[in-house]
């Protein structure tokens, strides 16, 4: 396996198996070199969402690097505000003009259950928004459509109207945080696995389990995390806005992990923490 490597959706978009994270990364300079020294080290999988207000940047960046669109993977997320047919459409419009491109590869719900409709028929808006997202695909806007943040409760809201399964669901996996009756259902109904915040959001650093394999395999926990993830076949999305980091978090392809070192990871519980729960969050 390589950088270069792809999983297939289920509709027969080929994704890269390692993509960027830019949740946190500051619009402006920050988010423009974190993006450049990304696609310098090889990456050709980006994730951005309207709600990290830096889709601007990402897209002066992509821009600025000169590299083809076809040759890239851009995925970004609806606004959690934007949960009916119109807002939606016109939300994805705002995210194509924003990152200067006439297609995402990717677009996905942020969150099926925000609290701005919790109370207000909130599995009826999540029916029109997805809704909006199969015009978007029918019409070639984008070139796959997900979720994130989904249990299979959510899913089955969806069921109910929808004409096209979501291809994706991305959610929190690292080691210590894996909601295995997610990972099961979806790997269950062929829908892919992006797995986000593959450090606990930089909070795995300090587990002594980690830190003690990693000296062992002559990797860093940051390796070890997303080689990990990789093997169980889910789609990890590190963050960073070092690009020594960055360049290191590109080097999983050359190592492997024994079945006992796997073992030994997913044993860990809760070391960096949980996700959040999408029906009661504050958001
Ligand atoms: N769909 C959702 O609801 C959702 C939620 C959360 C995240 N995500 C996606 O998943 C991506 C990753 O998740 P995340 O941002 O929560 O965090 P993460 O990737 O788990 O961790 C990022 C943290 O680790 C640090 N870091 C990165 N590489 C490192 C390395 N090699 N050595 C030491 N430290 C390192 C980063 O610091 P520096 O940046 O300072 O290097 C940052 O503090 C997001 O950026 C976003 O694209 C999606």
């Amino acid at each position: 396996m390589s950088l270069m490597n792809t999983y297939t959706l289920e509709n027969g978009v080929k994704i890269p198996v390692l993509g960027f994270g830019t949740w946190q990364t500051p619009a402006g300079k920050v988010a423009t070199d974190a993006v450049l020294a990304a696609l310098d080290a090889g990456f050709t999988h980006i994730d951005t969402a309207e709600m990290y207000g830096n889709e601007k940047s990402i897209g002066q960046a992509v821009k600025a690097s000169g590299i083809a669109r076809s040759d890239l993977f851009i995925t970004s997320k609806l606004d959690n505000q934007a949960h009916t047919y119109e807002l939606a459409t016109q939300a994805l419009d705002r995210s194509l003009s924003d990152l200067q491109t006439d297609y995402l590869d990717l677009f996905l719900i942020h969150w099926p259950n925000p609290k701005a409709f919790r109370d207000h028929d909130w599995e009826k808006h999540l029916q029109e928004t997805w809704r909006a997202l199969e015009d978007a695909y029918t019409a070639g806007k984008v070139k796959a459509i997900g979720v994130s943040n989904f249990k299979p409760k959510h899913f089955e809201v969806l069921k109910k109207t929808q004409k096209i399964q979501p291809m994706v669901d991305q959610i929190r996996i690292c080691p210590g945080d894996v909601d295995r009756l997610t990972i099961d259902y979806c790997q269950q109904h062929d829908i892919l696995l992006e797995a986000y915040s593959p450090f606990g959001t930089g909070q795995i650093f300090a587990n002594e389990t980690l830190k003690a394999l990693a000296q062992k395999k002559k990797r860093s926990v940051a390796q070890l995390c997303l080689r990990w993830s990789l093997q169980h076949g889910y789609l990890p999305l590190p963050k960073s806005v070092h690009p020594a980091r960055i360049k290191e978090n590109t080097e999983v392809f050359d190592f492997e992990l024994t079945e006992s070192e796997m073992q030994q990871i997913d044993a860990l519980k809760g070391v960096a923490g949980f996700a959040t729960d999408p029906d009661t969050a504050d958001f």
